[in-house]
């Protein structure tokens, strides 16, 4: 239980644009996929991401699960992951048939180990899925450079980089596609939601179809023709007009939140940078040319015993402070796929030592001093 003085680990203020567009949503009567406020979003996105077509998703998961659909996954293809991300990374592929192949990460970046996927490919390799942990942004130009002489696709997990971007070029543009997540854990969320992007133009047309249920309604809707019914496999995948309502109402604003994210980032980097270098301890790294989406704010204490004696010491303290993930290959599913636990030692090491800190665009200066404080106070 958090007491009223707890520093929770996000947090998330609707404004009355909120509440106005989702009242708004209401009287207009529209409450499936696809209305006015779909639309604005869906604008919002395109252009902050350069996308050709963007659908919003009820889910992260379930955009993944539709680029699994639309790239023909199926039994025997080989998909390459880190396995520092979430399970839904995976299961998206898995549910077609193929065979996941774990990679492991950068210690600096968290994000996916470039060479190490080189090695890995085979002819059957068919995607790789860089994560872009915390909002860092995964080696894009060597990921790509591999995909352009080796022929297979990118599909970026954007869970957690909505507004980062490297070489000025945005987070999401470039892979094939592009998945990110508006769930309630993270920076730009309407609860439960997320969001397709579609940069290859080739992919666009039998999107449509597998977003609509497998039929081409799309096509029917803009009068090119006169019914629409089956065409090919899909699922339902469109966002409630209400939920797209509140996300149509923070993209205006999402920006600012970004630019509030990174000053909050850089003062718990600069507050803690002098203690973390006298203990062994890591804090985030920036990649060149990366400037991140700030989706979290990390440290890498020097092992597990200090992880979880420091989550205890925040506790006492009133601080909300969180560890995640527990790398694919030590968990349980992971385990039958036959990997030991130091065949990744980076994504081991990761696991055992992360914690996350409270982070949210609406974190006073005094809650962070609070927060480093605490931190700092933590006895060896
Ligand atoms: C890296 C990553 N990918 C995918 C997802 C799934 O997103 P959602 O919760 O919107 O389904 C998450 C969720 O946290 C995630 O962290």
């Amino acid at each position: 239980m958090m007491g009223p003085d707890t520093i929770p680990l996000s947090k998330r203020e609707m404004s009355e644009q909120a509440e106005h567009f989702i009242v708004s949503a209401l009287r207009e009567g529209q409450l499936c996929a696809g209305g006015p406020y779909t639309e604005r979003a869906c604008r919002y996105l395109c252009e902050w991401i350069k996308a050709h077509e963007v659908f919003l998703t009820t889910s992260g998961t379930a955009a993944l699960e539709m680029a699994a659909i639309l790239l023909h996954i199926q039994d025997g293809d080989e998909v390459i992951l880190p396995s520092f991300t979430f399970p839904s990374t995976a299961n998206a592929f898995m549910l077609r048939g193929a065979k996941v192949v774990l990679s492991d990460i950068c210690p600096q970046s968290l994000c996916l180990n470039i060479q190490m996927v080189e090695s890995l490919l085979t002819p059957r390799t068919r995607i790789v899925v860089p994560v872009h942990y915390g909002g860092m942004s995964c080696d894009m130009e060597s990921l790509s450079r591999l995909a352009h002489g080796v022929g297979f696709h990118i599909v970026e997990d954007c869970a957690h980089a909505l507004g980062g971007q490297l070489g000025g070029k945005p987070l999401g543009s470039f892979g094939a596609l592009a998945a990110f997540s508006f769930h309630q854990t993270k920076a730009l969320s309407c609860g439960e939601g997320g969001a397709l992007a579609i940069n290859d133009s080739k992919l666009i047309r039998r999107s449509e179809i597998i977003f609509e249920k497998g039929t081409n309604r799309r096509p029917y809707l803009r009068g090119e023709v006169c019914s629409y019914n089956w065409q090919d496999i899909g699922s339902s995948f469109g966002l409630s007009e209400l939920l797209a309502a509140l996300l149509a109402s923070q993209l205006p604003h999402f920006e600012q939140q970004i630019e509030k994210r990174g000053r909050l980032w850089r003062s718990y980097f600069e507050r803690l940078d002098p203690w973390a270098g006298k203990h062994a301890v890591r804090l985030p790294h920036t990649p060149e040319g990366c400037v991140p989406a700030y989706e979290t704010f990390w440290l890498l204490m020097p092992d597990r015993k200090h992880r979880d004696s420091l989550l205890s010491h925040l506790k006492q303290h009133g601080i909300s402070a969180a560890f995640h993930y527990i790398a694919l290959h030590l968990s349980p599913m992971g385990q039958t796929l036959d990997y030991q636990p130091d065949d990744l030692p980076v994504s081991k090491h990761v696991t055992e030592t992360i914690i996350r800190l409270p982070f949210y665009a609406s974190m006073s200066e005094a809650e962070l001093e609070r927060v480093t404080r605490a931190v700092t106070s933590y006895r060896w």
